[in-house]
């Protein structure tokens, strides 16, 4: 987590730098800080603690001013978030470094570096990156060698990007398991764990490869690969409009890309299905080698993703007839595991830069998979330059801390697989045009989902001075009851609980009483009667029900019993549609209670570390 950006230019660059950050806050915002060379040749520094805001906020009266700077936004994994410990860190007053990861000999090369006379001022395992690079630089020819030799000391998963007020036209940067591009522009040249930070000033990025170091200047980049070879990396254009990354009309990123839903499922699914058929090969110029080989898929991923994965398990074994496991993938990584032939591996990810799912894809490698399939957001991604195959989900930029529009693009991701992996198993095509006939009908669908926000934020009154929830559902719809649980914990800070309906009874049910509502998704499918005597015990117990029901399941309201009503799809896409009420709900449930939707405590929207 934490963001970077970097800017070595012809003009002032604080303003850059301010504005990046910004734009990087969803990776973390305890705290923020700032270090920009000035004409002087000194380096100004400064650092809050809290949000970008506050930065700014400090710098207003005094800006300091400079054609290279560097600026970081912090999640706090070494040291209480502080002004001491946040970024930038500096070794005596001439070399400042930012960095995102975690460097795991920090204990080592700490004593080392105190027994050498270096003095700390945090308690952040970065700092000793910055009197690493100062000691070498006292023997080094330039910053560049002192550089490399400073990294190749460093263990861990890190990007960097350090100055030094004797070299006042070189931003040195590397990357080693944490994401960083840079932008090219006329003249100047920029740096950022994103490159969302910095579409203001250019839609061009050069995306470094792992080991990669290089030296930005100005007029040139120079690029070193971990062999250290001089290498060339292409410059890509970035492809979506500045607007993606605005709030517009909306008043959190969150409700804008609840309400971008129909829009990116439909370019998720354009030019990949027919009226009535998954085209394979827009799954991969190998998918139909591959899809014929496969006898079981291993799911691998984190958070919402997990839940998008956990969905596609249900379709998988049903419609394919091919066994599938799902396990989150910091427990994955860490356990040895049995491999049946023909295993696919996939990952599914929004930011493909996940520090578990990256790390189970690297061990997947080594342990004989037949081969890694990635389904992810983010173009040139670790994921996606990692893996055999990838299957794009087209959501855009996701801002928004809680994942909402990725996780819909990857379940239709998801489904335009399972069918193309479901025909090479007997589907019959009649239902597989069934099937894509119903997909094309979702967007729509969604759209009218949307137009019950009012009613929805209406029904989240009733959740405001509630302590816990507990969400239910069963089948394929279990793992969306998970998901409402978590975007509801997440951003309301309320406690949500999910359950299989069916293991109500076995604990759960125990906790119970008025004060506990209980949200459910009822779609009509064939689990809807045992669903609905699941309520009823719920009912008994005096718990009060929200249930969102689709509209042939003739459900009503009732004492205690909150009916919403939502359209009726076939019950294998039901995942789909169920999530975006839960998504409202959770939502209107935030904005009642007065969080910060978009960037709630303690979170990150990317955790590209471990
Ligand atoms: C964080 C985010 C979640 C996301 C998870 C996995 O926890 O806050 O929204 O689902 O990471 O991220 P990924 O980018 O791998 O989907």
């Amino acid at each position: 987590m934490c963001g970077i950006v970097g800017a070595v230019a012809q003009r002032n660059v604080q303003g850059i730098l301010l504005e990046g950050l910004k734009r990087l806050e969803y990776r973390g915002y305890d705290s923020a800080g700032l270090a920009v060379l000035d004409d002087r040749g000194v380096i100004q520094r400064q650092r809050e603690v809290g949000k970008v805001a506050a930065l700014e906020e400090a710098i207003t009266n005094d800006p300091p001013k400079g054609h290279m700077g560097i600026a970081h936004t912090r999640w706090a994994t070494h040291g209480k978030p502080s002004a001491q410990n946040a970024h930038p860190h500096m070794s005596g007053d001439r070399l400042a470094v930012v960095h995102n990861g975690i460097i795991e000999n920090f204990e080592t090369l700490r004593s080392e570096l105190q027994g050498e006379g270096f003095e700390f001022a945090s308690e952040t395992d970065t700092e000793v990156v910055a009197h690493l690079i100062e000691r070498e630089y006292r023997k080094a020819a330039n910053l560049t060698e002192a550089f490399h030799r400073a990294v190749a000391l460093v263990h861990g998963a890190y990007a960097l990007a350090v100055m030094h007020a004797d070299e006042p036209e070189s931003l040195l940067v590397a990357r080693q398991g944490s994401p960083l591009v840079i932008g090219v522009g006329i003249g100047e040249h920029f740096v950022a764990s994103d490159q969302l930070a910095l579409l203001p000033v250019t839609d061009r990025f050069i995306y470094l490869a792992e080991g990669d170091t290089a030296l930005v200047r100005s007029d040139s980049v120079r690029i070193t690969d971990r062999d250290g070879k001089s290498v060339e990396r292409p410059i890509n254009r970035f492809e979506h409009s500045a607007d993606a990354v605005e709030k517009g009309q909306y008043r959190h990123f969150m409700l804008k890309e609840i309400h971008e839903q129909p829009d990116v499922i439909r370019a998720t699914l354009e030019g990949r299905v027919t009226e009535s058929r998954v085209l394979e090969r827009a799954l991969g110029t190998e998918a139909s080698e591959l899809l014929g080989d496969i006898r079981h898929v291993q799911i691998v991923a984190c958070g919402t993703s997990f839940h998008a994965g956990m969905v596609a398990r249900y379709w998988i074994e049903e419609l394919a007839g091919i066994s599938c496991s799902v396990e989150v993938a910091s427990e994955f990584r860490y356990r040895k595991h049995v491999i049946q032939d023909g295993t696919l591996f996939l990952t599914i990810s929004q930011s493909g830069e996940t520090a578990d799912t990256l790390a189970a894809l690297r061990q997947a490698r080594d342990a004989g998979f037949r081969a890694a399939l990635a389904i992810c957001n983010v173009p040139g991604s670790s994921l996606v330059r990692e893996s055999d195959l990838v299957i794009m989900t087209h959501a855009g930029p996701e801002i928004g801390v809680a994942s909402t529009k990725a996780f819909t693009t990857q379940l239709t991701a998801l489904f335009m697989f399972t069918l193309a992996l479901a025909r090479h198993n007997g589907l019959p095509e009649t239902r597989e045009a069934e099937l894509v006939a119903a997909l094309h009908q979702i967007p729509h669908q969604m759209e009218q989902i949307l137009g019950l926000n009012a009613q929805i934020e209406a029904l989240s009154e009733a959740f405001v001075d509630k302590h816990h929830s507990l969400f239910l559902g069963r089948g394929s719809l279990y793992p969306i009851a998970m998901e409402g649980a978590l975007k509801l914990k997440e951003i309301s800070y309320i406690h949500a609980e999910a359950y299989p309906a069916g293991e109500l009874k076995h604990g759960p049910l125990a906790l119970v009483d008025s004060e506990m509502p209980v949200v459910t998704v009822a779609p009509s499918n064939d689990l809807l009667e045992k669903l609905k005597s699941n309520l009823q015990e719920v009912r008994a117990r005096g718990g009060e029900l929200f249930v969102f029901a689709d509209d042939e399941t003739a459900m009503t309201d009732s004492e205690g019993t909150h009916v919403m009503t939502i359209p009726h799809t076939d019950p294998i896409l039901a995942p789909m549609l169920c999530t975006l009420p839960l998504q409202l709900l959770s939502y209107h449930v935030a904005v009642l209670k007065g969080t910060d939707v978009d960037q709630p405590r303690n979170l990150a929207k990317s955790v590209t570390v471990e």
